[in-house]
């Protein structure tokens, strides 16, 4: 039951350069596959690219086993309350859009949401929203459609990482007998945020190490920083598998990258 996850594709720019980075990934391997989650930042304008993405990606693993969770990039030229487009345009292509989701695939249960962040990461998430705000272009690129189109705010995309939280504590909270694997888009852990940029880090990543720490998922893979890096924190693996932008990764290590995420029977 191989699935795999790959976190930050940015696939509109692979395309856009002239390459397709899921060809240094062996056919025999993409046909095996149980599934595919894309662990958010398939494409920018997702309204117009998304399709075209899908498609791409069916050329390589069967719809319905590919499964969509939208990064902060995939509501570039868009609205943060159009999920219901988002999910549409998976639907409409034969593929799963994986917001909140639990994905029962054999002995593993994937429970996939954005996550976004609190802006607490330093304890000052007053400051952290003000320089967010004002410095990332989350900020300037979603609009919001409940909100006259207007752009949105950190504290909308706070409360949203508040609703995904306690979404996701539910799920943990609920018994399951196989595998657990958690797939967010931002970062979980602290330590593992990547470069260090001051205020701004609250942006990319909340300390969840209690919520970790309680449940003990088996993994919690995530991306957005594309940083690969990880962490063991009690019985848990906290894992980056970002790829990135085509030209940051180097072409003889693509297939190592892709293959962070790729997640093997579990034998007991
Ligand atoms: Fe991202």
């Amino acid at each position: 039951m191989p699935i795999l996850v790959i976190a930050d594709l940015h696939l509109d720019m692979w395309l856009h350069a002239g390459r397709d980075p899921l060809i240094a990934l062996s056919p025999n391997l993409l046909s095996a596959l149980d599934g595919l989650i894309i662990a958010g930042d398939l494409a920018n304008k997702p309204k117009v690219r998304w399709p075209h993405m899908i498609r791409h990606l069916v050329q390589h693993v069967p719809a319905e086993r590919i499964h969509v969770l939208p990064g902060n990039h995939d509501f570039y030229d868009f609205i943060l309350d159009g999920e219901d487009r988002l999910a549409e345009i998976c639907a409409a292509e034969g593929a799963n859009f994986a917001q909140k989701s639990s994905i029962i695939i054999g002995d593993t249960r994937v429970l996939s949401c954005t996550l976004w962040t609190d802006f607490a990461l330093h304890g000052d998430p007053v400051r952290a929203m003000m320089v967010a705000q004002r410095d990332m272009n989350d900020y300037r690129y979603i609009r919001s459609d409940g909100a006259g189109f207007k752009r949105i705010r950190p504290s909308d995309t706070s409360f949203l990482h508040a609703d995904h939280q306690t979404w996701l504590e539910g799920q943990l909270s609920t018994p399951f007998p196989g595998r657990t694997v958690v797939v967010t888009h931002h970062c979980p852990h602290p330590d593992l945020i990547g470069e260090r940029r001051g205020d701004l880090d609250a942006a990319y990543g909340s300390n969840l190490l209690p919520m970790i720490e309680r449940f003990q998922p088996d993994l919690w893979l995530f991306g957005h920083t594309h940083w690969r890096v990880e962490a063991i924190v009690g019985r848990t693996l906290v894992k980056n598998v970002s790829l990135a932008y085509p030209g940051q990764v180097p072409v003889e290590e693509e297939e190592g990258i892709l293959l962070r995420g790729l997640l093997t029977e579990v034998t007991a």
